[in-house]
């Protein structure tokens, strides 16, 4: 699907940063678009793409190394405005005749900075501004028509600029939560130095989605594989506000879900969304591939490989039922899995996998694909799925992974487990909701332990399961930290799950950090 013409963005040179991202979700909280290219991008290209201004990223290079990442020099004759951060800045007194050398100290974390009140930058800022540092070098000499615009301890160019030709460098990180009033100075460098408006916002966004969907489809018709995930879920409802009829959505029932799952799902999407919807009860095809399997990535693959098979037919037979209408497969695809990350970055976007993307599939079943969320990031797919009424139940849920309880029950599935398990985990969502922990941590579940230990209940002696509990924050699911969740609240999940789910008799809390250990057990 084409990108859907933004009046206005910001395009920013990825130069191997770990907050590269960061940056461009700072400039879209400012209401501009942004979009983010490899650092190689030629000139030419960049001003094909009529950016109103460009940022260069920072990175983990030194200026003066050989295998330095550079810029092409030509973007400063475009008449753009530009804003260098940190490394970037380094590339423009570099590029435009100044000096950088290696610094005696390096300079990280917390500095102060004065600024000079007289540059767009800081306009409605304090002199004096608390920012975040991470570099190593500096500049010894500024390029012609440039002068320093604030200093830090350390640095008399902390922020330089040529003001004529709007050519900016700031020596910290405005994007990072440290530097507080770094949105402020982002968001002057759009609006008052590039001259954009606020037209980014994700009501704009799905009307001009909408039209853009339905130009790209026609009258065809659209399937898309329906997980109850935040992505699938908002991809779902946008698509039938753009089609309507023309969309049908397939959920496959694969026996590993939450309790109360598949229906509550029918019950959003068909019933109250009123999405023509299918579900495809396929548990005990799921469950005799997967009877007596205990190796985790064979458990996934079995899982990856049954769910193709199953939406593919399902795929094939709405094919069958009209046919040459169903010409287009929808996916939930956001813009961190379609960036092109340099190989200098290691850079963490799209990571996590779900077997959900149903890969592969377009080509093999000739599907043409539309995704309309390539343009979002995560937090603004929640923010187009709160316009479009889904509930906050909905769209800041927690992950749940594809292969769903498999990966929760450690060695062999067997309906039993799946129940002990399923009853354990419905008993952690309740109590984390009731008492507002929910929505603080990125996950909170219980995974089944197939050790069984002794335990006495009444007058009886029992040897059942254990269930551990998994709570941990993360931003990303790259690293997580595990919760110190009250006391209170443990024995409370404790309590009931020893008492109300028959086969567990034990329960203990993860207290590992991801790394080294993962957030699921499997
Ligand atoms: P790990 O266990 O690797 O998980 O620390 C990181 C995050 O990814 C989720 N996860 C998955 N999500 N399909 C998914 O859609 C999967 O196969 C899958 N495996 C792990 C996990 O829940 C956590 O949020």
């Amino acid at each position: 699907m084409s990108a859907a013409p933004v009046s206005e963005k910001i395009l920013i040179l990825d130069f191997g940063s770990q907050y590269t991202q960061v940056i461009a979700r700072r400039i879209r909280e400012c209401g501009v678009y942004s979009e983010i290219v490899p650092f190689h991008t030629k000139a030419s290209a960049i001003a094909k793409l009529k950016p109103s201004g460009i940022i260069l990223s920072g990175g983990p290079a030194s200026v003066y190394a050989k295998k330095a990442p550079q810029v092409d020099t030509k973007i400063y004759s475009l008449g753009l405005p530009v804003l260098g951060i940190c490394y970037g800045m380094q590339l423009i007194a570099h590029g435009l005749g100044g000096k950088v050398e290696r610094s005696t100290e390096r300079e990280y974390g917390p500095g102060h900075l004065k600024a000079d009140r007289s540059c767009a930058l800081f306009h409605k800022l304090p002199a004096s501004l608390e920012v975040w540092n991470s570099h190593g070098d500096k500049i010894t000499k500024l390029p012609t028509g440039f002068k320093p615009l604030g200093k830090t301890e350390n640095s008399p160019h902390a922020v330089i600029g040529d003001t004529k030709r709007h050519i900016y460098g700031l020596q910290f990180h405005p994007e990072v939560v440290h530097t507080p009033r770094g949105g402020e100075i982002l968001a002057n460098f759009v609006h008052r130095i590039c001259g954009c408006k606020s037209s980014w916002t994700m009501g704009s966004f799905i009307e001009r989605t909408c039209e853009d969907i339905r130009n790209q489809v026609g009258d065809a018709k659209v399937i898309l594989g329906l997980s109850g995930g935040v992505d699938s879920s908002v991809a779902a409802v946008l698509l039938h506000k753009a089609i309507g009829d023309n969309l049908t959505c397939i959920f496959v029932d694969n026996g590993l879900l939450r309790a109360g799952e598949a229906d509550a799902v029918k019950k959003l999407f068909a019933g109250e969304f009123r999405i023509r919807m299918q579900t495809v009860h396929a548990a005990d095809q799921f469950l005799k591939k997967l009877k007596g399997v205990t190796d985790p990535e064979r458990k996934r693959k079995i899982i990856g490989n049954e769910f193709i098979k199953v939406f593919e037919a399902a795929a094939r037979d709405l094919k069958k039922s009209d046919p040459g209408h169903y010409r287009f497969l929808a996916q939930g695809t956001l813009y961190p899995d379609v960036i092109e990350s340099v190989s200098i970055s290691g850079n963490p976007a799209a990571l996590i996998k779900s077997h959900h993307n149903v890969g592969g599939l377009p080509e093999r079943m000739k599907f043409e694909l539309v995704e309309p969320l390539r343009q979002l990031f995560k937090d603004e797919v929640r923010n187009v799925g709160a316009e479009l009424g889904l509930s906050k139940e909905i769209i800041h849920r927690q992950p749940f992974p594809g292969p769903g309880l498999a990966v929760r029950i450690l060695g062999d599935i067997t309906a039993e487990r799946l129940r002990i398990v399923r009853e354990a985990d419905s008993i952690v969502l309740e109590e984390m909701k009731a008492s507002g922990w929910y929505y603080k941590v990125w996950q909170s579940f219980a995974v089944l332990l197939p050790v069984r230990s002794v335990g006495v209940m009444g007058d009886e002696r029992t040897y059942e399961y254990t269930i551990a509990l998994r709570i941990v924050t993360s931003h990303d699911g790259m690293t997580a930290d595990w919760v110190r969740v009250p006391y209170d609240l443990l024995a409370k999940i404790s309590s009931r799950i020893i008492n109300e789910v028959n086969g567990a008799n034990r329960v203990c809390y993860d207290i590992s950090t991801k790394p080294p250990a993962t957030i699921e057990w499997e």
